[in-house]
């Protein structure tokens, strides 16, 4: 491949996921994309907790997925991580890099040392000396960041940057652009990790990152039901399938989803309050989101039509691609998105 590629890195709870994309005059080409899973105790509540196990699985990633190269942008998830927005004197990009941590150590729920921040600016306010540029402030604890880094490296992985998971799902399956775009929520449900962005017209207003996921419901079920996990799980997974016809089953699916989904939903109601933008439709994305009937639960719950956000809109299969589903590579097609923009 003699075209510049980019490499997006998603790090999982239960698996880690690489794609690699390609921008031609045929539009972007999903080139590679593959899954490695990852032992359950190395990655907790978001985090990197076992940086050895980490690079293994990512060690095994890049033998079995033969990407082009090994630079790559890596997401980053968990709810110690703080998107705030905050206003900022208008200047110049760079300054405003080194002027960050001044401006925003007031609003910090971390000591500015131990943080490390981005910005994404939105809309510039006013002109002149007086002029200020709204924005989200991005505030990770530096110590959930450098285990992260140090498993990539441990791989022999080159990290260039590292990416808020949230923004790089917008990026891959959030619609529409223009005044007339609307409002809406992207939901994203990994193992233990659940992302809300609420955005209008790939604006963000809103990210929330919560410490529930596809496993609590998985765990719920197998408690009401007297059910082992791995049994709990494949009832879980048969209702995606058809496969069952049981409806008693597919009642126990629902009632085991329902803590999940009510704060999927007080979520939204907290974003809608806080910004202002209430959403008119939500997208579903993560493993998650596969979970047959969810889709339905949540649209009445929330009064909103609801659907699993799919990336071929965006992205075209490319050749080599193989029998991997490129929607399993949703989080990781948009942090190559980022890398490239
Ligand atoms: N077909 C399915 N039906 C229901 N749940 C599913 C299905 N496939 C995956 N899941 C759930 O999705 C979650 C994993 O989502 P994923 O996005 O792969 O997680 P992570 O990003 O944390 O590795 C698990 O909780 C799993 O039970
Ligand atoms: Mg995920």
């Amino acid at each position: 491949m003699s075209r510049r590629t980019t490499i997006g890195l998603d790090i999982g709870s239960g698996a880690v996921r690489a794609a690699e994309l390609s921008f031609g005059s045929a539009g972007v080409v999903l080139e590679r994309c593959a899954t490695a899973p990852l032992p359950a105790s190395a990655v907790r509540d978001g985090e990197v907790v076992d940086t050895a196990a980490v690079s293994a699985a990512l060690v095994e990633l890049w033998r079995s997925g033969r990407f082009s190269h090994r630079r790559v942008t890596v997401g980053i998830a968990n709810p110690r991580v703080v998107v705030r927005e905050v206003e900022m004197p208008h200047m110049p990009a760079a300054d405003l890099k080194k002027a960050l941590p001044f401006q925003v150590q007031d609003v910090l729920p971390m000591p500015v040392d131990a943080a490390v921040l981005d910005f994404h600016p939105l809309e510039v306010r006013g002109t002149g000396p007086g002029a200020v540029v709204r924005g989200l402030l991005v505030a990770a604890w530096r110590d959930t960041v450098l285990p992260l880094v140090s498993a990539v490296h441990g791989a022999k992985l080159l990290p260039e940057a590292v990416d808020l998971t949230a923004f790089a799902v917008l990026r891959a399956v959030g619609s529409g652009t223009g005044a007339d775009a609307g409002t809406e929520a992207i939901v994203d449900i990994g193992s233990t990790v659940t992302q809300v962005v609420v955005h209008s017209g790939g604006a963000p207003h809103f990210v929330r990152i919560l410490l529930c996921g596809g496993d609590d419901i998985t765990g719920a079920l197998a408690e009401r039901a007297g059910l082992s996990t791995a049994e709990a799980e494949r009832l879980k997974r048969e209702l995606d399938t058809g496969e069952v016809v049981d409806p008693s089953a597919a009642d126990a699916v629902r009632s085991a989803s329902q803590t999940l989904l009510d704060e999927v939903r007080s979520t939204i109601d907290y974003a809608t309050a806080t910004s202002g933008h209430r959403p008119d439709r939500v997208v579903l994305t993560g493993g998650g989101a596969r979970q047959g009937g969810l889709d339905l639960q949540l649209s009445a719950m929330t009064g909103l039509p609801v659907e699993v956000g799919s990336l071929t809109h965006r992205i075209q299969p490319g050749r080599r691609l193989g029998n991997e589903h490129p929607d399993s590579a949703t989080m990781a097609v948009g942090l190559a998105l980022g890398a490239a923009s």
